[in-house]
């Protein structure tokens, strides 16, 4: 919701006072003043009227968990576990999931709370590179690098995946860059090169590196640095109404 509106919706303040409490400078958002009534504020900002507080902020919750085989990226399933069953109890009914893996993938999952922030990392318009370990049945082809490169024609979507980078580490162990999310896209690419992926593991998402010292299974808060680096990236939807709750990271 936009500042001055959230001003004008309290007991007793028309529009105008608004602007006027505004321009005065008595108005703090997140303990800022701020002068801008076009200002967006989301339900994680705190606003403040002088001594009062009309908006406290609601807690964001940032975890990044290293997901074990067998568990399916939902939030409920009637079958399997899901990877909410990793977190605690009392997180689990805010929490959405930046993305998801095949129930076999491993390794880097985001979940949150915070809307606004989770699309800054999925919107497929923010085109963020997503990097995963592979390991495949057979070598790979010496062109699949170019192949990837040059995009995969996917034939139920009718259109070619954008340019992909490919690592190689080993015959059967690459690094493969991609910057979109397609349903298997990891998998259906290989195949498309006559291989198949036999093990899946995400290492990166946008600025996010899976903490190598989580174990499958494991989770932990995102650091002041992680999540103010998604809110770095380029707006996905060029909106002015962004929310600003960017606050500078807190020395580490
Ligand atoms: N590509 C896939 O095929 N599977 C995943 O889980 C992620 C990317």
């Amino acid at each position: 919701m936009r500042l001055d509106r959230l001003l004008s919706n309290q007991n007793g303040i028309s529009r105008q006072t608004a602007r006027e409490l505004l321009r005065q400078g008595r108005v703090r958002v997140d303990d800022q003043i701020c002068h801008d009534g076009l200002r967006a504020i989301s339900p994680f900002m705190q606003v403040c009227l002088d001594e009062d507080c009309l908006q406290a902020a609601k807690p964001g919750h940032y975890l990044m968990l290293n997901k074990p085989a067998g568990y399916l990226s939902a939030t409920r399933d009637p079958q399997h576990p899901t990877v909410l069953d990793l977190l605690p109890a009392e997180l689990r009914p805010q929490l959405h999931l930046a993305g998801r893996l095949d129930r076999s993938t491993t390794g880097l999952l985001v979940l949150t709370n915070d809307g606004q922030w989770s699309r800054q990392l999925t919107a497929p318009s923010a085109k963020l590179p997503k990097r995963y370990r592979v390991t495949t049945s057979e070598p790979i082809a010496e062109e699949a690098a170019e192949r990837f490169a040059q995009g995969i024609y996917l034939e139920r979507e009718n259109l070619l995946t954008s340019p992909a980078e490919l690592h190689l580490l080993a015959p059967c162990e690459a690094l493969l860059t991609i910057y979109e999310g397609r349903h298997h896209q990891v998998k259906r690419m290989f195949h498309a090169v006559g291989n198949r992926v036999c093990g899946l593991h995400r290492e990166l998402m946008g600025p996010l590196l899976l903490d190598s010292s989580l174990a499958p299974g494991k989770y932990r808060l995102l650091s002041t640095a992680e999540i103010q680096a998604v809110w770095a990236q380029p707006d996905p939807d060029h909106s002015a109404q962004r929310p600003a709750h960017v606050r500078l990271p807190a020395p580490e």
